[in-house]
């Protein structure tokens, strides 16, 4: 049996360049973990893939549509021949369709898992290519921390940061669908030149150059679907936050605060309004055994 936490992410700089023949965006975007995890436990089984969740009704389908299924019978096909099984127990707790990459991230956790339970030898190339096809944002939970993501996302290009930051991460109710915001039209298309100078902001780590970097062209898109997100938003500044930026392609919106104990004040105000609510840091790593 074997133990993993994965966390969550936000996206402190998202470009979208234009879109692509393949129905894809082209972007240039920051990908940030941060310490709001999701744990999944993995057991070797004979054959097959079986998913349930650790607490509340055992109602999650074990399906293909499901990601982390999906994960499993790809590493299980392409690199174990068919010739076992698992059966993994999630307990989440990123939200769903949040734009804090849950979903990939429990991609990249299971195939991480499959790797250390089954104790095979998989190059860090075939893994970041089965994460490629798995989702745009999956290539990114296998090395965590901070990393420049180019293409649809999934080229992945670790980065050293020395910055650290409290965060307030506020949800709406209701999720978002991510490619209704690519579809939307709303977006802003830029360079990618935001994306790749704050490179040199994480290493020098001054949390105000940074939020003053803070950018994301599908916050338009997300707005203009969802005007109470934007609402959020404009709370989250008048609160006094040091920056306050949608996450993905939303509807969170991460604020950026000076201390924890900001954060938490600040979080309680929404709290009782049906938001999920979230106080949290910017972390170095990403999956890990526990
Ligand atoms: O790659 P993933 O399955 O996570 O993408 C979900 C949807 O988001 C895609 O089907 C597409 O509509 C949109 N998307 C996009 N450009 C990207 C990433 C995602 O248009 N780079």
């Amino acid at each position: 049996m074997l133990t993993l936490r994965t966390p969550a992410k936000i996206n402190p700089v998202l470009e979208v360049l234009g879109p692509r023949p393949d129905g894809y965006h082209e972007l240039a975007l920051v990908f940030q973990a941060v310490g709001l995890y999701d744990q999944l436990t993995f057991q070797k089984k004979e054959k097959g893939v079986q998913l349930s969740l650790s607490e509340g009704p055992n109602d999650l389908a074990a399906d293909d549509s499901n990601l982390i299924v999906k994960a499993a019978k790809l590493f299980i096909t392409e690199v174990l021949q068919d010739k076992a099984g698992v059966q993994v127990t999630l307990q989440k707790n990123i939200p769903m369709a949040a734009g804090l990459g849950g979903g990939s991230s429990d991609a990249a956790a299971t195939l991480r898992g499959l790797q250390w339970l089954f104790e095979v030898p998989v190059s860090e190339e075939k893994l970041a290519d089965m994460a490629g096809r798995l989702g745009s944002d999956v290539p990114f939970f296998l090395t965590g921390g901070a990393a420049l993501g180019t293409g649809r996302g999934e080229k992945i290009e670790p980065w050293t940061s020395s910055a650290q930051f409290s965060l307030l991460l506020v949800k709406t109710p209701e999720g978002l669908s991510t490619p209704a915001v690519y579809r939307s039209g709303k977006a802003q298309l830029t360079s990618g030149e935001k994306a790749k100078s704050f490179q040199a902001l994480l290493k020098k780590g001054n949390t105000k150059e940074i939020v003053s970097a803070l950018f994301n062209g599908l916050e338009p898109a997300a707005f203009y679907l969802r005007p109470d997100v934007k609402r959020v938003k404009e709370r989250l500044m008048e609160e006094g936050v040091l920056g306050a930026l949608v996450s993905g392609s939303g509807p969170t919106v991460f604020a950026v605060t000076s201390t924890a104990g900001e954060a938490k004040n600040i979080g309680e105000k929404f709290q009782g309004e049906g938001f999920e609510v979230f106080v949290t840091e910017t972390i170095s790593g990403g999956v890990e055994r526990q």
